[in-house]
């Protein structure tokens, strides 16, 4: 059978209107389904969309329940058997090609944001920033190693304290300057609670829970109330080193931190240790290292001494064990306690202790890649 043509419908048109013939009637119907579907064709080939929403829209229009296809579908039961099979075509034809031209236009779209967001997947890949360890940290890590490889395991211990732990159980005396109210945080005037001024707190909490063999080294905050300049800070860091055995001697002490200055600041360091004072320890010291900046020669930041000094240190005083629980007659041990910002100081040559607190993003990318 030839397709329904412009001229059949006139001519059918015209019996259909005189002698009412219901089979001409239909075929009028199937010239408009046709003329219907060819005009549906042509918008869908010309049609263009700006957006998503656009072409949702096209879908409804098209294809969903209540749409053209649809609509179209209902009047294809209608027609007759020796016609249903060219304009079921019809209707498969314009069907596919809706759906074919959602498909492309859906693409387009995809591919246009794509686009737009610039990403070339072709190209290398950024340099990825890692973030820096701050320079207190490296140090802190590399004091904490150093006496890891001697047998010290690391011991923390609360920032906010009482006098017992801070001073009373370290031998300091009752009118001990420390004590003041011009050194020390106090949470609240009159009660026992304070800022630690030294992390020789921790001493105290783990000598009170553990007897010896204890050998354990303490990082951690402390404050003071002091005035914040280029040399002093209200909250610096410290490493504690506390050692304690039957049979511990100040040669073991010595011995001991000359590894620590060696392994620290390089194998030609030499050490000296002056005689000094702590409640703590009996007898005490303070430990120089030779200048690691001019090797000891003398420069302008030893002072033209050739020497610089590190850490306080000391055989713990036997009062300190009796305080904590341990016979002093049994064990004797030895103790130190350096700041890290000193040693990050002589290590790195950082001048102005605020810029440890500062944040400053150029300082800190000066220890990129240090860990
Ligand atoms: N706690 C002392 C301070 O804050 C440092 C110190 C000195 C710790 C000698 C010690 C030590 O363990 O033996 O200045």
């Amino acid at each position: 059978m030839r397709p329904v043509g412009k001229n059949d419908l006139i001519l059918f048109d015209f019996f259909a209107n005189t002698q009412n013939n219901p089979y001409i009637c239909t075929l009028k119907k199937i010239a408009d389904m046709i003329e219907k579907i060819n005009a549906l064709l042509a918008e869908i080939n010309r049609l263009k969309v700006q957006n998503n929403d656009e072409i949702e829209a096209f879908r409804i229009k098209y294809l969903s329940k209540k749409g053209e296809i649809a609509s179209l579908m209902n009047e294809f039961r209608l027609v007759a058997a020796e016609e249903k099979r060219f304009i079921g075509q019809k209707l498969n034809e314009l069907k596919e090609k809706a759906q074919e031209k959602i498909n492309e236009l859906k693409a387009d779209a995809e591919n246009q944001s794509l686009s737009t967001e610039r990403i070339d997947i072709t190209r290398t890949a950024y340099p990825y920033k890692v973030g820096t360890r701050h320079p207190l940290s490296i140090v802190k890590k590399e004091i904490c190693d150093i006496f890891g490889r001697l047998g010290f395991s690391i011991a923390e211990g609360p920032e906010i304290e009482d006098d017992w732990h801070v001073f009373s159980s370290l031998n300091f005396a009752e009118d001990h300057p420390a004590r003041d109210m011009q050194d020390t945080f106090f949470i609240q005037q009159g009660v026992d609670v304070m800022l630690r001024t030294h992390t020789s707190s921790v001493q105290t909490r783990v000598m009170e829970k553990t007897q010896p063999p204890i050998r354990i080294i303490c990082p951690g905050r402390v404050y003071r109330n002091e005035a914040i300049s280029y040399r002093a800070h209200c909250f610096f860091h410290q490493v504690e080193a506390l050692y304690i055995d039957k049979n511990v001697s100040f040669a073991d002490l010595r011995q001991a931190l000359l590894f620590f200055a060696k392994e620290m600041f390089g194998q030609d360091t030499k050490i000296r240790l002056r005689p000094s004072f702590f409640p703590f320890t009996e007898p005490s010291a303070e430990m120089d290292i030779s200048c690691n900046l001019c090797g000891g020669k003398g420069c302008p930041f030893c002072k033209h001494t050739g020497w610089v000094e590190i850490l306080g240190c000391g055989m713990v005083d036997p009062n300190v064990l009796d305080n904590c629980g341990i016979d002093s007659k049994v064990y004797t041990g030895y103790a130190l306690g350096m700041g890290i910002e000193r040693i990050t100081n002589l290590k790195y040559q950082v001048k102005d202790l605020r810029l440890f607190s500062e944040n400053d993003i150029r300082f800190l990318r000066q220890f990129e890649g240090a860990n």
